[in-house]
């Protein structure tokens, strides 16, 4: 098959979505990480046009910079066109044509910014259809039980197509009819110049409809089709937040489908979230209950979950990340990470590193080997090779007022419940004790410690906590220490009288 490239897309982004119900304009409203109009406009750009083109009216100077850093993720040129007070789709895309070149020739594909399933090899099948067939317009249709709201397509005796009804022009037998019109279409461009303009506006609902340019064209004799599409998912509009919701889950259902077809196993694809952004390996492994949000990346062998929500963060092959939430951060390889571990912005682990459970991380770089395994915050750090960090230790980073940098060497241990208050740096080898607080630089190989005496003071609790529990505690054993240490000099004591 020869390739088919539409001259231009169009996506129409005007309308208001009032029914969202929100402060954020509806095509900015994301699914699967991405907004609603970045997937349109992704599926537009894919299917290879030289031009394309979105219509904008509502919220246009927010929408108009979302396209834009859009337009810079997809690295390629999209248009604007503003939509003026003529209302309708038909003048939408007039709007459109001002943006393109007078003498622009091919076809010329609409579709709308609100539906987000929509993939760029449907497109490539619309645009096949409607040039190898040398049509003036393909309109994609569907079937659906519940056609309410939707454009009808109309057939002749024939069964060709003879016009698109809207719901509020449609006869009773009209509205009979469950072919619906997707709203996404293939137009001669020539076509579509010429049969604009003379869309009126005389109908229910006052609108410049684009489904009059079929009439217009069959009339100038032109060939009008309707091509109807298997995968109604790919056609359906997110005009509420409960379709928002269903779109996203269909989504999600079709990118885990995808990875588990591409080699990743996914234990539970119900509870599994992966955005559209996300790239998975073979021989990942998936437990229950994760998300992967962004620009993750992980790579082969590794295992993710369970219940883990990770954000833009890489996984190196290997590695499992347990009951975890990261962002921006890096797992390398045959690391270990969790269970209960939070991976904040800058966190990268080393190759066969540990971050354990109850563990926070920020702006650290964990050298290969490292382990913080225990109960303990790390932030603006840095962590030499194979050292380990007591259970229970924190970074001391912020004064109240900046944040501050440790640095520690390779080999290193130091104890339980040492503090490294910021900034400072402990050498290569060197140890310290549990409890420390390190606020001067340990020099390498020498043993750090806060040393302050233990101090005991007998029968303490008898004395100032009669009646608790502790003290009868504390008294039975007191007790019993007496008995045992009597019957010893009892026993000693007849041992000596016998010899
Ligand atoms: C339109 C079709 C209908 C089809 C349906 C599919 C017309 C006249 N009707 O219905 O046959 O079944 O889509 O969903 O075309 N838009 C603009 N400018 C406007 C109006 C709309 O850019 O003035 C954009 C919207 O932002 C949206 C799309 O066009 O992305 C469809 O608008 P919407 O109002 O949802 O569709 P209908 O006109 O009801
Ligand atoms: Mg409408």
């Amino acid at each position: 098959m020869t390739q088919h490239r539409p001259a231009a897309v169009i996506v129409l982004a005007a309308g208001q979505g009032t029914r969202m119900k929100s402060s954020t304009p509806k095509v900015m409203h994301p699914i699967g990480g991405r907004s609603l109009l970045h997937h349109a406009i992704s599926a537009a750009a894919r299917s290879g046009p030289e031009h394309l083109v979105v219509v904008l009216r509502h919220a246009r100077e927010q929408v108009a910079e979302h396209v834009a850093g859009i337009s810079e993720v997809l690295d390629r040129s999209v248009l604007v066109a503003d939509q003026d007070d003529v209302p309708g789709t038909g003048r939408a895309a007039e709007c459109a044509l001002t943006q393109l070149p007078d003498d622009l020739t091919g076809t010329v594909v609409v579709t709308y910014g609100d539906v987000p399933l929509l993939t760029s090899a449907t497109l490539g099948h619309l645009v096949a259809f409607h040039e190898d067939n040398g049509h003036a317009v393909t309109v994609l249709s569907a079937e659906v039980s519940r056609p309410r709201g939707y454009g009808r397509i109309v057939r002749d005796a024939a069964g060709a197509l003879e016009r698109i009804v809207e719901e509020k022009d449609a006869s009773e037998d009209e509205k009979a009819i469950t072919e619906i019109n997707s709203g996404i279409y293939a137009f001669d461009a020539a076509v579509l110049r010429d049969a604009l303009p003379r869309v009126t506006t005389d109908n229910a609902q006052n609108e410049k409809y684009l489904t009059d340019v079929i009439g217009i064209a069959r009339g100038d004799g032109g060939a009008v089709s309707a091509l109807t599409t298997e995968d109604v998912w790919q056609v359906e509009g997110a005009n509420d937040r409960v379709q928002l919701a269903t779109l996203g889950k269909e989504l999600n259902r079709r990118i885990v489908e995808d990875w588990m077809r591409a080699g990743v196993t996914v234990v539970d694809p119900d509870t599994t979230w992966i955005d559209a952004d996300v790239t998975l390996a073979e021989d990942v492994t998936i437990l229950p209950g994760v998300q992967l949000h962004g620009a993750c990346d992980v790579a082969t062998g590794a295992v993710v979950g369970p219940d883990t929500t990770l954000t833009d963060t890489e996984v190196h092959a290997y590695a499992q990340v347990v009951r975890t939430h990261g962002n921006l951060a890096v797992v390398g390889e045959n690391a270990t990470v969790g269970p209960f571990a939070y991976l904040r912005p800058g966190t990268v682990l080393g190759i066969e590193g540990k971050i354990g459970a109850f563990v926070e991380t920020k702006n650290a770089r964990i050298g290969t080997g490292s382990k913080v395994p225990h109960l303990s915050y790390v932030g603006d750090a840095t962590i030499g090779e194979h050292s380990n960090i007591g259970a229970s230790s924190v970074f001391v980073n912020y004064d109240g007022v900046n944040k501050h940098h440790t640095t520690i060497g390779s080999h290193v241990r130091t104890g339980s419940d040492t503090m490294f208050v910021a900034p400072v740096t402990v050498g290569d080898g060197a140890y310290s004790g549990a409890g420390t607080v390190i606020r001067k630089d340990v020099p390498a190989g020498a043993l750090a410690q806060t040393y302050a005496p233990q101090r005991i003071t007998e029968g303490w609790v008898l004395d100032k906590r009669p009646g608790t529990p502790a003290a009868e505690a504390a008294r039975a054993a007191l007790e019993a220490e007496d008995t045992a240490r009597t019957a010893q000099n009892g026993s000693a004591q007849k041992d000596t009288e016998d010899k």
